[in-house]
């Protein structure tokens, strides 16, 4: 949380623990939070033995376990349905955990997600940029080209929020982009927004292949909501591409859509393989910290400073949105995919929300 968000909790007469140092990753000192008015302890355990609700960015860790009691509300990302032993410990502790990226308007939108989707669209060019560098193993193609030379030609594979981002800053930087999706919909609203800068075209097996072998940076940024990643990049493609392009796959939390991603780190963040440079970072904002945290607390504090004002379950109950994010409860599931992820029975919402 930035410090604009703690003293949002502060000017409602809520006491705000931060563990001293907490913000310096993000270049967020501890003065600009002691003048928020929070309250500044010396470790992680004080924040979490002494509070009510937690708020953070990641699920609680291994470390982090024996610090959940009955009763805690956590609200951050959680992404149980994919890790058995977070939702054990959340449940065996009865905590109640309440998910970021589940909490979902009426439109089907899931608006803590988006943040996080329009910053790895961005970084996406960035490193690709980087990637094509010749000492990283690229091509040595200047996306933006050069007076009297081609740009460099980008391929965007998903128009929604993270592929509408990418596109915005690869047209930035002056490259020949292109971008695919099934939905026609989100195909025209990047034409309409970005005043065709950008080739739009509807995403089929042909179309894939012809963008894909002809360009120098390929991005992955689809999604089927609930589901892996679709392979939309064979390896077979991989092989057909230029030698030294790029592939920076943002779709590798879902499992990636080539055939040759696998998940990489921000220590080591690529490898060469059919001597493409991949990028497959699972956790891209991460490398901008600063203003990650900035676009968390944006989206986060109405919903954690409603959880502050009205407590638990009445929260929940005026706010069906963020309702939608609980999912554990009193040792119970509340979150239908979680139930079917471990065959776990299911609490039902309702039974929660009017207690
Ligand atoms: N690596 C990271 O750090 C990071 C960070 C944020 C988001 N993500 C991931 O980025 C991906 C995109 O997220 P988003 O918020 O932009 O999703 P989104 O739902 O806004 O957009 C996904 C788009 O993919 C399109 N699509 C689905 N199947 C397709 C196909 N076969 N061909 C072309 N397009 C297809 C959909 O129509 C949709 O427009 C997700 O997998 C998300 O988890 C990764």
């Amino acid at each position: 949380m930035t410090p604009t968000g703690v003293s949002g909790f502060t000017a409602r007469n809520h006491k705000v623990l931060v563990e001293k140092g907490a913000g310096l990753g993000s270049a967020l000192s501890d003065r600009t939070y002691q003048n928020a008015g929070a309250t500044l302890v010396d470790s992680a355990k004080q924040v979490w033995d002494e509070s009510d609700l937690i708020m953070k960015v990641k699920e609680p860790q291994a470390s982090e376990f024996p610090l959940l009691r009955p009763g805690l509300i956590l609200f951050t990302y959680l992404h149980l349905a994919a890790d058995e032993a977070v939702t054990r410990s959340l449940l065996n502790r009865k905590v109640t955990a309440i998910a970021y990226e589940t909490i979902q308007l009426d439109d089907g939108s899931l608006p803590l997600l988006t943040p996080m989707s329009e910053i790895a669209g961005r970084i996406s060019i960035q490193v690709g940029a980087w990637c094509l560098q010749a000492e990283n193993g690229g091509r040595g193609v200047l996306l933006g080209g050069a007076s009297g030379v081609r740009p460099g030609k980008v391929v965007i594979l998903g128009a929604g929020i993270a592929g509408t981002a990418a596109c915005q800053v690869a047209i930035g930087m002056g490259a020949d982009v292109s971008i695919l999706d099934i939905n026609p919909t989100k195909l025209r609203y990047v034409r309409d927004i970005l005043g065709g800068h950008a080739t739009t075209l509807m995403s089929n097996r042909a179309n894939v292949e012809e963008e894909v072998v002809d360009a120098d940076l390929v991005v992955g940024s689809v999604l089927i909501p609930g589901a892996k990643a679709p392979k939309l990049i064979s390896r077979s493609l991989v092989q057909r591409m230029k030698p030294g392009a790029a592939f920076v796959d943002i779709a590798i939390d879902q499992g990636g859509c080539a055939e040759t991603s696998r998940p990489t780190t921000h220590r080591e963040p690529i490898y060469v393989e059919e001597e493409v440079v991949h990028y497959c970072v699972t956790n891209m904002p991460a490398i901008v910290p600063h203003t990650s945290t900035y676009a968390l607390t944006n989206s986060t504090l109405s919903y954690g400073l409603e959880l502050a004002n009205r407590g638990f379950p009445q929260a929940l109950a005026r706010n069906r949105a963020l309702a939608k994010g609980l999912n554990t409860f009193a040792g119970k599931v509340t979150h239908e995919g979680v139930a079917a992820a471990f065959n776990l029975p299911l609490l039902p919402l309702e039974e929660v929300v009017s207690a």
